[in-house]
């Protein structure tokens, strides 16, 4: 395909094709500085959750790609997304991944921010002349910043589409997601649990969608999951009805709903006590009504990923932070349901920690892939990597989306076609 070459002398289109990619793109620290113009500096990224800063004053710090920034909530409730940089010589003039104050103040020489970014302090003011106005230094803020269900979306870039439009099929999934709880709204304030790897920013988001390896990578750990009595040929194996499912602008899913459906609620027995199952049933019944509630609970969290940053698995979402070209670190937040039964809720928490913890049943396997993968690329033998499985027997569904087998790369695909489209722009 004809596209036009990046700045970096690169065609993207020349190493992203429809059935393989370069391994190039997973090495070559020009792509990486490349990404981050192009994709961590222009795309809409996941950067916090509203209930992480409910009072004002409160902020959380984080990183939109290599960026640093700071959410902080305001008193008149507003969401303010500032660089983390002072306007005097570059400082962060916050360290803090979390607090409640009501200004930032740089240590190096004491300009102090309000939570707005306004500039409202500067020592020894008397050294600047008449045309100095502190209005003229705020903290540069983020050009455009959304919400959609409690989670806080930004950009660094004043154009590009609406928060809706580039979620798309995504924010369907999104809904499934809440919907779980009895009031709608998630509660992200349970802490934060961070892998990091040596490898590649994009293996953490395609793996999260790659229906392929669950059987075989963590086939101890699905043994151990379904108490070896589940059939897991039939979740994540041949015989599966489950889909791939390439929901457009990047975003993919493994759609398990009907297998959720028929195991009875969820892919891991949720072992929730009568009572609290009882109680929460009942709240649902009370917010959605009785068949809907059914319908909610049996087909359970989607699994899926939002490009490039943001990963829902089972009861967590995952946020990916690049660091350098070879260099990421995942950041899993468990989620409790307002409005659930806390045996519920305490039992989410404990499965993030036994599933996706340092020494949990799943996510371990999937970073030591990651490393392996990223020192596999060290042998520059054959530079493609594969990935036309089940490209033969995808269909297109009525709404547009691409669909194919559960184990098929169409996820993968879906990510590519992307990244593609977002790097020759
Ligand atoms: S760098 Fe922040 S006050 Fe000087
Ligand atoms: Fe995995």
């Amino acid at each position: 395909m004809a596209t036009m070459l990046a700045s970096n002398g690169l065609d993207y289109g020349e190493l992203v094709r429809d059935d393989r990619v370069n391994g190039r793109l997973y090495y070559d620290p020009a792509i990486f500085q490349d990404e981050i113009e192009k994709i961590w500096r222009r795309e809409w990224l996941y950067v916090a959750h509203e209930s992480e800063i409910p009072e004002p004053g409160d902020y959380v710090t984080r990183r939109m790609g290599l960026d640093p920034v700071i959410v902080a909530r305001d008193e008149d409730g507003g969401v303010n997304l500032m660089l983390n940089r002072c306007t005097h010589r570059g400082n962060t003039v916050c360290q803090s991944e979390r607090g409640n104050s009501h200004a930032f103040r740089c240590a190096y020489h004491g300009w102090t921010f309000n939570n707005r970014g306004e500039l409202v302090g500067v020592p020894y003011a008397a050294g600047y002349d008449e045309s100095f106005r502190k209005a003229d230094f705020p903290l540069a803020r983020a050009p455009r910043v959304g919400t959609y269900r409690g989670l806080i979306f930004a950009s660094l870039s004043p154009d590009g589409p609406a928060l809706e439009e580039r979620l798309g099929r995504a924010g369907r999934l999104l809904d499934q997601f809440v919907d779980l709880s009895p009031e709608g709204e998630l509660i992200v304030r349970s802490g934060v649990l961070k892998h990091s790897y040596r490898g590649n920013w994009k293996m953490a988001l395609e793996n999260s969608v790659d229906g392929y390896h669950p059987n075989i990578l963590h086939h101890a750990a699905m043994v151990m999951m379904t108490r070896g009595k589940g059939d897991m040929e039939a979740i994540f194996g041949e015989r599966s009805d489950a889909r791939a499912r390439d929901l457009g602008n990047g975003a993919a899913q493994l759609d398990l709903n009907a297998v959720n459906t028929r195991n009875g609620g969820r892919v891991v027995p949720p072992g929730w006590s009568r009572e609290a199952y009882a109680d929460y049933r009942a709240a649902m019944e009370r917010r959605y009504g009785a068949d809907e509630a059914d319908r909610i609970i049996a087909q359970g969290p989607p699994h899926f990923c939002i490009f490039p940053n943001l990963i829902f698995i089972l009861n967590q979402f995952r946020v990916i932070q690049p660091v350098s070209v070879d260099e990421t670190v995942i950041h899993y937040y468990p989620t409790l349901l307002k409005g659930a039964p806390e045996e519920i809720n305490q039992r989410r928490l404990s499965e993030t920690y036994l599933i996706h913890g340092p020494a949990g049943r799943v996510a371990p396997d999937d970073f030591e892939a990651y490393e392996r993968n990223q020192e596999g690329f060290s042998a520059r033998v054959n530079e493609w990597l594969l990935l036309r499985r089940g490209l033969h027997r995808e269909d297109r569904e009525p709404n547009g989306a691409i669909a194919g087998h559960e184990t098929d790369e169409t996820t993968q695909r879906a990510i590519w076609r992307y990244y593609r489209e977002a790097m020759t722009r």
